[in-house]
């Protein structure tokens, strides 16, 4: 009996999980991972029109041999794996039958209710956010595929906000000067970020806390800005895992300058597992350009800057601040495809298609694993 692969997306319904994502486009497999899942010996059913919103529909995955189910309870009864982009719900949980296995999003540090709903159903669940980031888990590593469209995304959604062009242009009327883009945070999403305004001919200065991040920066063309670092900024396996409030007030000085004279402002400043750190107070945003405008791309771990709403667009002391809740999900086609890519190769290197091979000392499978078998494993 073939593994039967389960996978919807997330339609926006309102509930406690979905306030993090309240406006999901993404499905977790796309026709073409489904084909080559099916080929590998798994069985896929998709919920009815659970690709729309992605722009793949139902007929797109028929004809690549998965099964379009309409009833949801039914179909996660059913499953011995479910896919999925964003956390499980406990009402979703509380269909799958003892033993399954669930893959998503989850946020475990954040997400207690999922946890007790999946060790009380008895599934295992597997949380792609856990993934470790080490070479063989490149092509697995979700948060970097996403983080990657949305570092892009916030540019266009700058540019779209500004009221001017990014590039020098030289007109008969005159010369416009280029604009200038400062970007805080340079992960995954600030270099992307970098890359994107660079291409369009903006200036772009950028500010990170990790001392590596000097080169990559300038290797993108864009300009460091330098903010020495003192004994409170803890960095530990390439992340950031914490700074004083001292720190903060010091770095804040040095690059309110920078902020102030900067047309786009893009913060993707992340410190794992705690709240975002505050670059941009009330004060500053006072002070910036009219007509300015901040993407805070923090803005789901509290924001980089005061000012920032989640999931809102508004407009303080003449600067527009974007807090959009959940960036990937404007891409949804490239990035379900990517998530879709991530998730099977996370699963074909966890199961086959007669079921889990369970290497619990092997370091992906241990790492992601957050529930086994209805015990809490990890938080
Ligand atoms: P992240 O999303 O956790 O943080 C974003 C950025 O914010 C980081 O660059 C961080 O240094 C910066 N930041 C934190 N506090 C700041 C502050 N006060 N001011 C300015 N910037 C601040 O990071 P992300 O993008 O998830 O990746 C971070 C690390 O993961 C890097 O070391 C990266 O090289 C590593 N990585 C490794 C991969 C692999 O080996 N497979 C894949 C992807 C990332």
């Amino acid at each position: 009996m073939p593994y039967q692969t389960f996978f919807y997306q997330n339609h926006c319904e309102i509930s406690r999980i979905r306030e993090a994502k309240p406006f999901e486009r993404r499905v977790a497999l796309t026709p073409e991972v489904c084909k080559q899942l099916i080929q590998a010996g798994f069985e896929c059913h998709l919920e009815h029109d659970a690709g729309k919103t992605s722009f793949f529909d139902d007929t797109a995955y028929t004809t690549v041999g998965v099964t379009i189910q309409n009833d949801k309870s039914t179909l996660l009864a059913a499953a011995d794996v479910v896919l999925k982009v964003n956390p499980l719900t406990p009402e979703e949980i509380a269909d799958m039958k003892k033993g399954a296995v669930a893959i998503s999003f989850m946020y475990a540090a954040i997400n207690p209710a999922m946890l007790e709903a999946a060790a009380k159903q008895g599934i295992s669940a597997f949380s792609v956010d856990a993934i470790p980031r080490i070479s063989r888990a490149q092509k697995m590593d979700a948060l970097s595929s996403q983080a990657n469209l949305a570092g892009y995304k916030s540019v266009i959604i700058g540019a779209y906000h500004l009221g001017k062009i990014f590039p020098l242009l030289m007109t008969a009327a005159g010369t416009i000067k280029p604009a200038k883009v400062v970007i805080m945070g340079a992960g995954v999403a600030g270099l992307q970020a970098i890359a994107t305004a660079k291409r369009l001919g903006a200036v772009v200065e950028v500010s990170d806390i990790r001392p590596e991040t000097k080169e990559q920066v300038e290797s993108l063309g864009g300009k460091f800005i330098e903010v020495k670092g003192d004994e409170s900024v803890k960095i530990e396996g390439g992340y950031v895992k914490g700074v004083s409030e001292e720190f903060l007030k010091k770095q804040q000085e040095v690059i309110s300058k920078h902020i102030c004279e900067a047309d786009l402002v893009i913060t993707t400043a992340l410190i794992p597992g705690k709240k975002a750190p505050m670059l941009i107070p009330e004060e500053v945003v006072k002070n910036m350009k009219f007509g300015s405008v901040i993407v805070d791309m923090a803005v789901e771990q509290g924001g980089n800057c005061a000012c920032s709403e989640f999931a809102k667009t508004v407009e303080k002391y003449g600067v527009t601040i974007v807090g959009e809740a959940n960036i990937p999900s404007m891409l949804p086609l490239n990035a379900s495809e990517l998530y879709a890519k991530n998730i099977s190769t996370f699963l074909l290197h966890l199961a086959t298609k007669d079921g889990f091979k369970w290497e619990m000392e092997e370091e992906i499978t241990k790492g992601s694993l957050i529930v086994h078998e209805g015990n809490i494993v990890k938080l």
